[in-house]
């Protein structure tokens, strides 16, 4: 009965969250169900969501009113919420979104055929259960990637760091690692089809740990073992925790030429007061540290993060300090969030979220301006240099021109040669701005 209705899939958040909607997609189609890119098609829309700031969840309850208006024109359609969102809400979305039939947790999808079959008994339908488990292991994602050279895979799930700011652990559950064997068949997989680029993901990659009899790997042995399936597959993984960012792991990337020369190290503020708070359990000179080694251990390897202004207690003095952090780490590049209080999570039960409004948004302003310029130095040292860059398509802004990125995660801009996506090629950087190298081929 439900078989060959089309289903549209509409993902907000994180690299993780991408990954999870190829694999539901491709959950969906090996039940028969096909896909459509056409929204007005679809008999079934699934909102794959994200928690981590209110305004993250504020943009996706705007959309649902949107999606209301839909179901008007087409009163047999479906919408489903799936994700972060679902789980932390759970029954009572269903109660405040009128036009949600489905909704399913993160370590549900497999049972996605299910609540789809329920829902056309005229039911809504549910499950928020999450799995000390699942990983979808088994699961071969249908990949989104239009070109087809560059894909995530997906490594572990769930985090029990419990960063007092964050929601994560609490809707993505108890961390877990997937097996190595079918991290690397899916690696191979992936090559063997023309993808020249994978990134591990998982909330904190670094502490990565699988057994399996007599045989264990951690982060580091993994990352080389993906590595090794074809020096001409770029391995790229994200996200990296400070505590856990070890030499070993370092000095893995140093030997291995297509390992990529980046690495994403969240820092959260530069403030040892602050970071106490924020549960990170780390000071600011141990995160100064592992800045340290990654520039001895992989000289010329990038360095991004992750920054919160205004997190509870947040004095001038502490956002002093993580402007003079990001400056003396000169960071290639940064996300940057003013603090949202999230319900239930440590902050908001121990913390008064008192650091008010417009001083958040001016330490963020300032914080903003600052890694502008320190990305625009960055990417003018690279002036004149000649990088090897993985060509992913075409510049949006036109047909004649090529992007891809150097092994440090730069996006590079060149004019269109004979070569195609996942190709390698020599590009020298003749211009910079604060967001892209544009350079020729030679
Ligand atoms: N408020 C603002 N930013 C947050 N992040 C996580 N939780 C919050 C929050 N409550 C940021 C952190 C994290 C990134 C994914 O999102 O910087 O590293
Ligand atoms: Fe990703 Fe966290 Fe957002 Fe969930 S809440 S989608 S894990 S960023």
């Amino acid at each position: 009965m439900v078989k060959n209705k089309k289903i549209f899939i509409e993902t907000y958040g994180c690299q993780m969250n991408f990954a999870d909607s190829e694999i539901v997609a491709s959950i969906l189609l090996a039940e028969g169900f096909d896909s459509t890119k056409n929204i007005s098609e679809a008999d079934i829309i699934l909102v794959n969501t994200c928690s981590i700031r209110e305004n993250a969840e504020q943009r996706i309850r705007k959309r649902l009113q949107n999606l209301r208006s839909l179901k008007k024109k087409n009163p047999g359609l479906k919408i489903g919420l799936l994700g972060c969102m679902a789980e932390r809400l759970k029954e009572s979305l269903l109660e405040e979104e009128k036009s949600l039939d489905i909704i399913a947790g993160p370590d549900s999808y497999r049972d996605l055929p299910r609540l789809l079959q329920q829902v056309e008994t005229g039911h809504q339908a549910i499950n928020t259960i999450l799995s000390s488990e699942e990983t979808y292991a088994d699961i071969t994602p249908v990949r989104y990637d239009s070109y087809g050279v560059s894909a995530f895979i997906s490594i572990m799930r769930g985090c029990e760091n419990y960063c007092a700011y964050c929601v994560v652990p609490y809707v993505r559950g108890q961390e877990r690692s997937r097996d190595v064997a079918s991290i690397i068949s899916e690696t191979e997989d992936l090559f063997n089809k023309g993808y020249r680029e994978v990134t591990l993901l998982g909330q904190n990659v670094n502490s990565y740990f699988y057994k399996d009899g007599n045989e264990s790997a951690n982060f580091a042995k993994l990352l080389e073992k993906v590595a090794k399936t074809h020096p001409r597959l770029r391995v790229r993984f994200a996200t990296s925790h400070p505590n856990d960012l070890s030499d070993e792991l370092l000095e893995t990337m140093a030997s291995h030429e297509n390992i990529c020369r980046s690495i994403h190290l969240p820092v959260q503020s530069g403030s040892t007061s602050v970071l106490a708070k924020m549960n990170r359990g780390y000071t600011r000179e141990q995160y100064m540290d592992r800045i340290e080694a990654v520039r001895k251990i992989i000289p010329g390897c990038a360095i991004s993060t992750d920054i919160i202004a205004g997190f509870c207690d947040e004095t001038e003095e502490d956002h002093l300090q993580t402007l003079s952090l990001m400056e003396w780490a000169g960071f290639d590049y940064a996300y940057m969030f003013r603090y949202s209080e999230r319900p239930d999570t440590l902050a908001a039960t121990l913390y008064e979220d008192n650091v008010p409004d417009d001083t958040k948004e001016r330490r963020l302003k300032e914080i903003i301006s600052l890694q502008q310029k320190l990305s625009y130095q960055s990417n003018c040292r690279d002036l004149n240099a000649r990088f090897e860059v993985m060509i992913e398509g075409f510049s949006k802004r036109s047909k004649d021109q090529f992007f891809g990125r150097n092994s440090q995660n730069k996006v590079v801009v060149f004019p269109k040669t004979e070569n195609n996506p996942g190709d390698y090629i020599m590009v020298k950087i003749h211009h910079v701005t604060s967001a892209t190298l544009i350079g020729y081929s030679d």
